[in-house]
């Protein structure tokens, strides 16, 4: 059994749920400075583990991996200090916040020897997986275009996911290209091909950013150049209805997944219209729900979740398994920090770095460029490029409001089934 430790006790609770589902697996310790969020776990899982408030504490309890899921912007640091330690780390969206950062995880990656898996999930979709599937077979031919949609209006969840925290990452260090990866990381992960460039656009700040307390545009795009020059656009944000869509475009054919609006199975379901050979001009459009021991039991987002822990699960095992490594993770995230250099460059192309070139790190490790003041300091970027937004404390106050409602009913309903 692998013992784990879980670091971040909201989204770290689906992710442990997982970990214990896979029968392989066992968490041993869970940490989260919050009450609230650390409660809902011992009320689940008592005394099979021990609760931490400090990280600093947790990382002395005896185990194999640790899964981060703290804030998306604070992975970095914590990542390194685990590996410096000899444990394998299963690190949620996203990697690192800064070049700095990003040099750093490489290096601590390449020193520990120990397993470091990105968990972006919408690689391991029913569709996108099926498509890394055709795309490695030979079956789509060369890459040519792509398109990674990941819309998701949250306003109706704001304050579960923000409870109300005027400096909740969500708010305060979000940018509209920060969230790339579950709209990229697929293309990326299908193809096996490196962005080497990209150009950032900004969707405006609207009057719905404003009532959530984001302090960022809306959505996002990044136009990326692959190694081979084909080109993927990415999307992703809060626009006003949802879609998880992709779509590969190569030299043979084209695969994609259903659209949501269509109710046909969303990323469940793929189209597939591919000829014999290059050149052939077949028509040959099908559809199917690939078949799949994840897709028809969904254990959140369609399966993908459970698909990628019982994969790092197996690669701690020293099991071979798909899974996504550090510098994949970086092809993945650093178009969306780049993308928001661009925009704050007056939408001129910017070249993505390789950092699995040694050479190009020292270029690197000293920038700190990035959205989080704390680290940054005086290079800090604004979280949008067209005005200052100044949000009252009353939006905050609002959405704190709803959020203590809303726990205290859950808890009121627990108290009745109980008795
Ligand atoms: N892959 C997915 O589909 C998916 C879905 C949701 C969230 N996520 C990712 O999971 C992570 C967590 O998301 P969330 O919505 O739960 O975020 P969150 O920021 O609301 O929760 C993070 C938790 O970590 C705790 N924490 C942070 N720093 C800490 C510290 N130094 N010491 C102790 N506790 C600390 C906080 O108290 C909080 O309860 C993020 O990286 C997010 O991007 C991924």
């Amino acid at each position: 059994m692998i013992k784990i430790g879980v670091f971040g006790a909201r989204r770290g609770g689906a992710v442990a749920e997982h970990c214990i589902a896979s029968g392989k697996a066992k968490v041993v310790a869970v940490c989260d400075r919050d009450d609230d969020a650390l409660n809902e776990l011992k009320r689940k899982y008592g005394d099979a583990m021990t609760y931490y408030k400090d990280f600093d504490t947790f990382i002395g309890h005896g185990m194999d991996a640790v899964v981060l899921a703290n804030s998306a912007h604070m992975h970095a640091p914590y990542a390194v200090r685990c590996l410096d330690a000899g444990l394998n780390v299963f690190s949620e969206v996203l990697p690192c916040q800064c070049m700095a950062e990003a040099v750093a995880l490489v290096e601590a990656v390449e020193r520990s020897g120990k397993k470091y898996v990105y968990g972006e999930n919408y690689c391991y979709m029913p569709s996108t997986r099926e498509m890394r599937k055709l795309y490695t077979s030979g079956a789509l031919g060369e890459f040519e275009y792509g398109e990674g949609e990941y819309l998701h209006n949250c306003e109706s969840v704001w304050a579960d996911l923000t409870y109300g925290d005027r400096e909740h990452w969500r708010n305060a260090v979000l940018y509209a290209t920060f969230y790339c990866t579950h709209s990229l990381g697929p293309i990326v992960h299908i193809t096996g091909l490196r962005p080497v460039k990209v150009t950032g656009y900004e969707l405006p700040f609207t009057d719905k950013c404003a009532r959530m307390g984001r302090r960022s545009g809306i959505a996002g795009i990044e136009m990326v150049e692959m190694e081979n020059g084909g080109i993927v656009r990415s999307v992703h944000g809060d626009l006003n209805k949802g879609s998880v869509m992709y779509r590969v475009y190569g030299s043979k054919g084209r695969a994609e997944s259903a659209q949501e609006e269509a109710r046909t199975g969303g990323a469940r379901r793929i189209y597939v219209n591919v000829d014999s050979e290059e050149g052939a001009n077949d028509d040959n459009p099908s559809t199917y729900l690939p078949d799949d021991e994840y897709g028809a039991d969904d254990g959140g987002h369609v399966g993908a979740d459970r698909c990628i822990v019982n994969n790092f699960i197996a690669a701690v095992s020293g099991e071979q398994s798909d899974v996504i490594d550090v510098y994949e993770a970086l092809d993945m995230f650093l178009p969306g920090l780049f993308a928001w250099f661009s925009v704050l460059d007056g939408g001129r192309p910017q070249t993505l770095p390789n950092l699995r070139d040694r050479a190009e790190r020292d270029k690197w490790r000293n920038d700190f460029r990035c959205t989080d003041k704390s680290v940054a300091r005086d290079r800090a970027l604004p979280t949008y490029s067209k005005c200052v937004i100044d949000i009252p404390d009353e939006v905050y106050v609002g959405i704190k409001n709803k959020y203590i409602e809303k726990v205290q009913s859950v808890r009121r309903n627990n108290d009745e089934n109980k008795n």
